[in-house]
C-alpha cells in the first residue's frame, strides 16, 4: 500500500472575502466577486492535480444572519456567476452539484441551479459540490427524516446513503482558509477521518501555490483510521491476528 499523495476529494471552506475586500476598502460584496475567480482557479488547478471531487462552502444556513444587502448581493452573484460560468464548466468537463436546502431560495437561484446540473449531469472530469444555503447539522437532520419518513432503519451505512453527499467518498482534505481554526458547520458527519489544512491566506488570494502547498501537507499525514502507525506503514504486511 504506498500512502496517497493527490486526494482523490478536497472540501473547502472558502473564507476570507470580506476581510478581503476590507482591507481594500472595498464593499464586501467585492471580495465575493474575487472569491468567485479564485473557485474558478481553484478548480482548474485541482482538475490538473488529479482531483476528482471539489466541495465548498458558498453559503451556509447561518449566513443568512448578515446584512439584508450582504445576503441579497450574494444570492444575485451567485444567479448571474452561474449564468456565466456554466458553458465553460461544461466544455471543462466539470459535473455541478449544489448541496443544501432548495427551500428558501429565489426562483431566480433555483432555475441557475436546476439549469446548471442539468447542463453538465453527464460530465465526468471533476465534481464540483457547491454547498449552498447547507449545514452540516442540516444534513443530518435532512437524512435521518428521510430514513425515517421510508419506515428504513437507521445505520451508519443508510445515514451516509441518505445524505446529500453521497454521490462521492468522503473529503481526504477539508482545508479552511481566512484563519479561523472551526468547522462552522460545514461537513460534519463526511469529515470524522478527514486531514485538515488551515491558512491564514484569504480566499480571494488562494492560488496555484496556495492549493499545492495544502496538497504537499496532505501527502506528509498518515492516516491510520483508527489503527498503529505499523500497522498502516506502506511495505508492511497485515500481521496476522494472534
Ligand atoms: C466567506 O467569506 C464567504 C461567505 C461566508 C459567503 P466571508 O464573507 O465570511 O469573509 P470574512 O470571514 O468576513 O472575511
Ligand atoms: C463559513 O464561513 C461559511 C462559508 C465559508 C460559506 P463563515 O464566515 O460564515 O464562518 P464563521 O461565522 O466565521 O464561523
Ligand atoms: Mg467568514
Amino acid at each position: 500500500m504506498t500512502a496517497q499523495t493527490v486526494p482523490h476529494h478536497i472540501a473547502i471552506v472558502m473564507d476570507g472575502n470580506g476581510r478581503w475586500a476590507n482591507k481594500r476598502f472595498l464593499p464586501r460584496i467585492a471580495g465575493h466577486k474575487k472569491g468567485v475567480n479564485s473557485l474558478k482557479r481553484c478548480a482548474k488547478t485541482c482538475d490538473a492535480r488529479g482531483v476528482r471531487v471539489l466541495t465548498v462552502f458558498a453559503f451556509s444556513s447561518e449566513n443568512w444572519q448578515r446584512p439584508t444587502d450582504e445576503v441579497s448581493g450574494i444570492m444575485d452573484l451567485f444567479a448571474f456567476a452561474l449564468a456565466r460560468e456554466v458553458p465553460q464548466l461544461k466544455a471543462d468537463g466539470v459535473q455541478l452539484r449544489f448541496i443544501g436546502e432548495r427551500q428558501g431560495l429565489s426562483d431566480k437561484v433555483l432555475r441557475g441551479i436546476e439549469q446548471s446540473e442539468a447542463a453538465t449531469a453527464s460530465n465526468q472530469r471533476l465534481v464540483l459540490n457547491v454547498c449552498f444555503n447547507y449545514g452540516g447539522r442540516w444534513d443530518i437532520v435532512q437524512a435521518a427524516a428521510k430514513l425515517s419518513a421510508q419506515g428504513v432503519p437507521v445505520t451508519e451505512a443508510s445515514l451516509s446513503q441518505a445524505m446529500a453527499l453521497a454521490h462521492v467518498p468522503d473529503p481526504d482534505l477539508v482545508i479552511r482558509t481566512g484563519g479561523e481554526l472551526r468547522i462552522s458547520n460545514f461537513l460534519l458527519w463526511q469529515s470524522a477521518y478527514s486531514e485538515f489544512v488551515f491558512t491564514d491566506t484569504l480566499w480571494p488570494d488562494f492560488d496555484e501555490a496556495a492549493l499545492d502547498s495544502a496538497i504537499s501537507a496532505f501527502a506528509t499525514r498518515e492516516r491510520r483510521f483508527g489503527k498503529t502507525s505499523d500497522q498502516v506503514k506502506p511495505g508492511v504486511l497485515p500481521s496476522s491476528a494472534h
